[in-house]
This record gives C-alpha cells, sequence and structure tokens, in this order.
C-alpha cells in the first residue's frame, strides 16, 4: 500500500458465472464497492454477460452521490485487431461498447494454455489502450522458474515486453498484476514479502525508463489471495491491490478483501493508551 494511492482490488471469474448467477454476484458487488468508497473496485466476469453487468452495475448505483463507488467492468481478453475475420474473438472496441473500461492481458492461463507470447500481450495492451480499456498486465514465473532461480529475468522480460506500450498510455490508467504461476488456484500464495520483492523490482525496472509511469502505475498481487492473507500482502510497501480468482467468486471472500483493503486506507483511530 502506497500513501495516496487507491488500492485496486479486481475480480478474475474466469470461465465462471456466465449468466444469471453473474448478474446476481454483480449486484452484490455493488453493495460491496458501496462499503468500501477508498478502493477501486472491478469485476471481470465472462463475455457473455459482460454487458448485463455493466447495465447492472450502473443501474444499481444510481445516481452518484456522497459515497457512491461504482463497480468498473473488466474484459478478460482482447484481441489486437478493430474488427475482421477473426472468429471467436472480441475487440477492444467490442469490450467497449459492452461497458467495459478495463480488460485483463496476458493471463498466466491465456500464456500456458493458449500460447500467448510476450509479443502478442505487448500487442493486445497497445490495442487496449487504442480503445481507451485499462489494461491489467499480468506477468509472473512458473515453479520450475522460480526453482531455477529466474524469477527475476522472467518477470522483467515479460515487463519490457509491454513497456513501449504502457509508456504511451496517455490518460488511461494501467495495472500490471504480479501472479506467480505456482500460486495461482493452488491455495499457495507468496508471503508479503516475496510479493513486495518482485513488485519493488517491477517497479525500479519501470522507474529507470519513466518515473512518471513507475509511480502512477497500480502493481497488483495476484495468486490465492483470500481473507487470511489480504492484510499483509495488501499492506506490503509495493503492492497496490489484488487480483482475485477463486475469491471472487464468492462474494463474502471478495467484500471481506475490499473491506480489509479500505481499512488500510483509512485505518481508525487508535485509542490512546
Ligand atoms: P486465484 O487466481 O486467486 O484463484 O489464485 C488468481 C488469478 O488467476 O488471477
Amino acid at each position: 500500500m502506497r500513501a495516496g494511492v487507491r488500492q485496486l482490488i479486481a475480480g478474475n471469474w474466469k470461465m465462471n458465472h456466465g449468466g444469471t448467477s453473474g448478474l446476481e454476484l454483480a449486484e452484490k458487488c455493488v453493495a460491496i464497492a458501496r462499503r468500501a468508497p477508498a478502493v477501486d473496485i472491478v469485476i471481470a466476469p465472462p463475455f457473455t454477460v459482460l454487458a448485463a453487468v455493466a447495465h447492472e452495475c450502473s443501474a444499481e448505483l444510481g445516481e452518484p452521490g456522497p459515497g457512491a463507488n461504482a463497480v468498473a467492468i473488466a474484459g478478460q481478453n482482447l484481441h489486437p485487431g478493430d474488427s475482421g475475420a477473426f472468429t471467436g474473438e472480441i475487440s477492444g472496441q467490442m469490450l467497449r461498447d459492452a461497458g467495459c473500461t478495463w480488460v485483463i492481458v496476458g493471463h498466466s492461463e491465456r500464456r500456458q494454455l493458449f500460447g500467448e507470447t510476450d509479443a502478442q500481450v505487448a500487442e493486445k495492451t497497445r490495442a487496449a489502450l487504442k480503445a481507451e480499456l485499462a489494461p491489467i498486465v499480468c506477468v509472473g514465473e512458473t515453479l520450475a522458474e522460480r526453482e531455477s532461480g529466474k524469477t527475476h529475468e522472467v518477470v522483467k522480460r515479460q515487463v519490457d515486453a509491454v513497456l513501449p506500450a504502457l509508456l504511451s498510455h496517455g490518460k488511461t490508467a494501467v495495472a500490471i498484476a504480479y501472479e506467480p504461476v505456482w500460486a495461482i488456484g493452488t491455495g499457495k500464495n507468496a508471503g508479503p514479502d516475496e510479493a513486495e520483492e518482485i513488485h519493488a523490482a517491477i517497479r525500479d525496472w519501470l522507474a529507470v525508463k519513466s518515473p512518471e509511469l513507475a509511480a502512477q502505475i497500480r502493481i497488483l498481487y495476484g495468486g490465492s489471495v483470500k481473507p487470511s492473507n489480504a492484510a499483509e500482502l495488501l499492506a506490503a510497501p509495493n503492492v497496490d491491490g489484488a487480483l482475485i480468482g477463486g475469491a471472487s467468486l464468492d462474494a463474502a471472500s471478495f467484500g471481506e478483501i475490499a473491506r480489509i483493503s479500505a481499512e488500510l486506507a483509512s485505518p481508525r483511530t487508535t485509542r490512546p493508551s
């Protein structure tokens, strides 16, 4: 957590809640956001329900007034092109039309299961920014890479690949999610010191090219974030939020993580002893 920086708590629903259950979960996320006005809440539902969720979130929110806090909607992926013969693909502009303002790019499941390369992730990041979608670019090492001492090398390569695109972000928000692959969906999270080490390294690498970008970008931690470990992870100096998979499917868990983040942003005044 950095002073003066709003934490970003993002839920990646993956291939879950693509129908009415998604609308129900979205409604609960609006309530979560209302209770955590100091935190930015983003949810990434599957494509099939994006427009309906976006509609639900804006209708539920009503007139923005004091304490109102919107839920922003993210796509989980995009095609780098604008339009054309790309069966099964979705462009950045289509995500915008569906009500998205964010998009997850280069998630490790995309890299590992669908063969996305660093170059493609960079292209998608550029396409996201062109469509004025704020990208959450995911980076992270596998267990084998960590065990062979390659964590910094791998993460730096992934960050370097998207850096030229990120440098052109203009007024659009940008985020990087450090998600060690061995921690995703496994119940094993990086400890706060392990996360902090990589988050600080990422910020340092960015600062060499652009101190402004390094200061502005939010670096999220992802990988088995849950209510029981959120406080220590979110309190780490260079952790600006979390990208949450499994625990975002349950409104109680997701709400608790948002509450923890909000509490870090405005700690209760301690009673004088
Ligand atoms: P997890 O997933 O929280 O279930 O580990 C995180 C992610 O894949 O973004």
